[in-house]
């Protein structure tokens, strides 16, 4: 404030001593000045005399300090390489000093003084040489459980002295820290500042900024950013599910991976299958997990496949990938002839069972299809066969919850309480008019025993339930890894 007032009053005094004669009037830019290190600066400072310059009469002097800068005295000279006045800009009342390429020394408070004999005047203006910093965090992709280093970089600034704060969830982590400031060609100070860390998967979920105070900055720059933390995931083959009607399942439990993108494929013999996946499920430990599934709904008897299922991840560098091979027995002379024989007896009853069936619709016994063992997850599956229609649906309760869990249409998501369960509904058309009717329930495995039931409606006509009861987390489960034979 006072640089203000003091020169408002000098130029009020000014202006009573000299009356009514050509007075001599100098401005200069507002106070202060900032200029960027490495950048060509004008320093303006403007005259008037109230009429011609009189070049013979008029004594320029820039000051920085006590220090002489630049001085016009019928001759120009200058003290700072570089520094310029204009000579025509003097002959019109332009006294601006020219400082190409400005660095540290050049700031301070400058004092423009003109003299135009008999007047004298001066004005001070402050000159700051500084530069804010940009900041830029990296490293932030970060594997679970590895020695991590991030870094956050601030760069461009000046003068040289920086405070670096790390802050997780607005608490301090790291610093504050000045880190060593090294100069750049183009005069400005670049530093970084490290976190180092061991990043668990709960770390992705946390708020993290790097906050850099620089005398620049009114409040500091604070930076966000989140913890990419990659985890591989595991690959576990687990009992292929098969049904009385000789419908197998294939199934593959993909757990303990982070973030949860992820792509999970079944191929036969190298080829991509048409596969069913569950959605993925966060674990307690943030980990995700999934289940992915492919139907084979006509097991051929005469060859051997490789079943293969492939996960690509971030965290992975190369497509993980675990095979289950299809082995089929083949069938002895004399059990052919034996055949031939229940063939004969098939005919038979295959012609009582076409007419039967056409008109019968049974419901299968709820199959446990798998369970999680870190994840907790159960899966449950239900069919209806026969004579459906397309208006017919199997539904999921569970008595105790006292709750309907969801239907569904052929293809379908449920997104009724999608943290708790899923249910995947779909339709196969197996010939003569008949459909068969699949319903599997993705449930967080209860805590204790507990019921579900599975209840098909035929439209408004009828209905049919069949129940299960599961034995809670407790529950063993069969895992299996490698190579399986089945049948
Ligand atoms: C004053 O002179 C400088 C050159 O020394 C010029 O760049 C600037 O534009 C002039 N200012 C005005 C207001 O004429
Ligand atoms: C992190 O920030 C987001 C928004 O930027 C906010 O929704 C979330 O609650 C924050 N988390 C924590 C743990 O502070
Ligand atoms: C950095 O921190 C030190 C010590 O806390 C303090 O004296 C200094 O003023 C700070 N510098 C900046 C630019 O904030």
């Amino acid at each position: 404030m006072p640089l203000a007032v003091a020169p408002g009053l000098l130029l009020l005094l000014l202006l009573l001593a000299n009356g009514t004669r050509g007075a001599l009037v100098v401005s200069v830019a507002t106070s202060p000045v900032r200029a960027q290190p490495g950048s060509d600066l004008l320093l303006g400072c403007h005259f008037s005399v109230g009429g011609d310059v009189d070049m013979e009469a008029l004594v320029v002097q820039w000051k920085l300090g006590g220090r002489l800068v630049a001085e016009f005295d019928a001759v120009q000279s200058y003290s700072r390489a570089g520094a310029s006045l204009s000579l025509e800009g003097l002959r019109v009342g332009n006294a601006s000093l020219l400082l190409p390429r400005v660095g540290g020394s050049d700031a301070g408070l400058y004092t423009c003084s003109i003299i135009h004999s008999p007047s004298r005047e001066s004005r001070q203006v402050e000159l700051r040489v500084e530069a804010p910093p940009r900041v830029s965090v990296s490293g932030t992709a970060v594997r679970a459980g590895e020695h991590s280093t991030v870094t956050c970089s601030v760069n461009g600034f000046y003068p040289e002295s920086v405070n670096v704060t790390w802050l997780r969830d607005k608490q301090v982590v790291g610093g504050p820290e000045t880190p060593l400031a090294q100069l750049g060609p183009d005069g400005l100070y670049s530093a970084t500042s490290t976190l180092q860390l061991v990043p668990s998967i709960s770390h992705a979920d946390a708020n993290y900024s790097c906050r850099v105070q620089h005398i620049t900055l009114g409040t500091p720059i604070q930076e966000p950013f989140w913890l990419s933390v990659l985890s591989q995931p595991r690959l576990t083959l687990l009992q292929p599910l098969v049904t009385l009607e000789g419908q197998v399942t294939l199934q593959c439990l993909v757990s303990g991976y982070h973030p949860p993108e992820i792509t999970v494929q079944w191929l036969r013999d190298g080829d991509p299958l048409v596969t069913m996946e569950s959605s993925p499920m966060k674990q307690t430990d943030g980990s995700f997990a999934l289940c992915s599934s492919y139907i084979l709904n006509h097991p051929e008897s005469n060859a051997q496949a490789n079943f293969a299922c492939r996960v690509q991840h971030p965290a992975l560098s190369t497509p993980l990938e675990s095979t289950a091979t299809w082995t089929v027995p083949t069938c002895t002379k004399m059990c052919l002839g034996v055949i031939g024989l229940i063939l004969l007896v098939l005919l038979v009853l295959l012609a009582t069972w076409i007419v039967y069936q056409c008109c019968n619709i049974s419901m299968s016994q709820i199959h446990v299809g798998e369970c999680f063992p870190e994840s907790s997850v159960t899966v449950l599956l239900c069919e209806a066969e026969g004579r459906l229609r397309d208006t017919d649906s199997l539904t999921w309760r569970s008595p105790r919850l006292g709750k309907e869990l969801g239907s569904g249409q052929p293809g379908e998501l449920s997104t009724l309480m999608p943290e708790q369960h899923r249910v995947v509904t779909w339709r196969h058309r197996l010939g003569l008019g008949r459909q068969r009717l699949t319903s599997v329930l993705t449930v967080q495995t209860p805590r204790d025993e507990e019921s579900f039931s599975c209840t098909f409606r035929l439209g408004a006509r009828d209905m049919q339930q069949t129940q299960i009861t599961i034995p809670g987390v407790a529950a063993d489960c069969p895992l299996l890894d490698g190579d399986m034979a089945i049948f």
